[in-house]
């Protein structure tokens, strides 16, 4: 039996990591982080990896990763914000299984990246909001062309009882 796996995307900051381990858990099926994997294999911080390497070598270790999950299955797997921007990624995970787009307000995305010890390099300005609503505006057409969920004024229990919904219907 194959076990499609499910991939939620989304702007940082959406909850992609914190519901995809509570719906991994719920359906007995492995969470994987793109993010907390490419530092735990680089042995450094995404940020340190911007600062040093650039964003373009992160991009490429992101395509890389996608590449190994899309041979996978019965994975739970949360991308990083910037990794459905390669039409390439999208195509290679769309093929194992369903995309959803967790979405959120600027000011929600802006309360909870601040709340967060991750730093987030791309946020990294003096008006974080209005380069929040920039890279939104930018990613607009990308983010749309998923079945989208919206993380405002639901409860955990709530939005992990949506995927399953959604992930459950053809
Ligand atoms: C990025 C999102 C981040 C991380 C990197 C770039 C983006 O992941 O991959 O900082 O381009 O949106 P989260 O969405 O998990 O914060």
């Amino acid at each position: 039996m194959s076990l499609a796996n499910i991939i939620l995307t989304g702007f940082m900051g959406t909850g992609k990591t914190t519901l995809g381990k509570l719906l991994a858990k719920c359906i007995g099926y492995e969470f994987v982080d793109t993010d907390a994997l490419i530092e735990s294999r680089a042995e450094r911080s995404i940020a340190e990896i911007f600062a040093t390497d650039g964003e373009a070598a992160f991009r490429k270790l992101e395509s890389k990763l996608v590449i190994e999950l899309a041979q996978k299955e019965g994975l739970v797997i949360a991308t990083g914000g910037g990794l459905v921007l390669d039409q390439d990624n999208v195509t290679a995970l769309s093929k194992t299984g369903r995309i959803i787009c967790l979405t959120a307000s600027t000011e929600e995305i802006l309360a909870r990246v601040s709340n967060q010890k991750t730093v987030r390099p791309l946020l990294q300005e003096t008006d974080p909001q209005a380069k929040i609503a920039e890279l939104l505006q930018q990613r607009a057409t990308i983010y749309q062309q998923f079945q989208q969920l919206s993380t405002s004024n639901l409860s955990r229990d709530e939005l992990v009882a949506k995927l399953l919904d959604l992930t459950s219907s053809t």
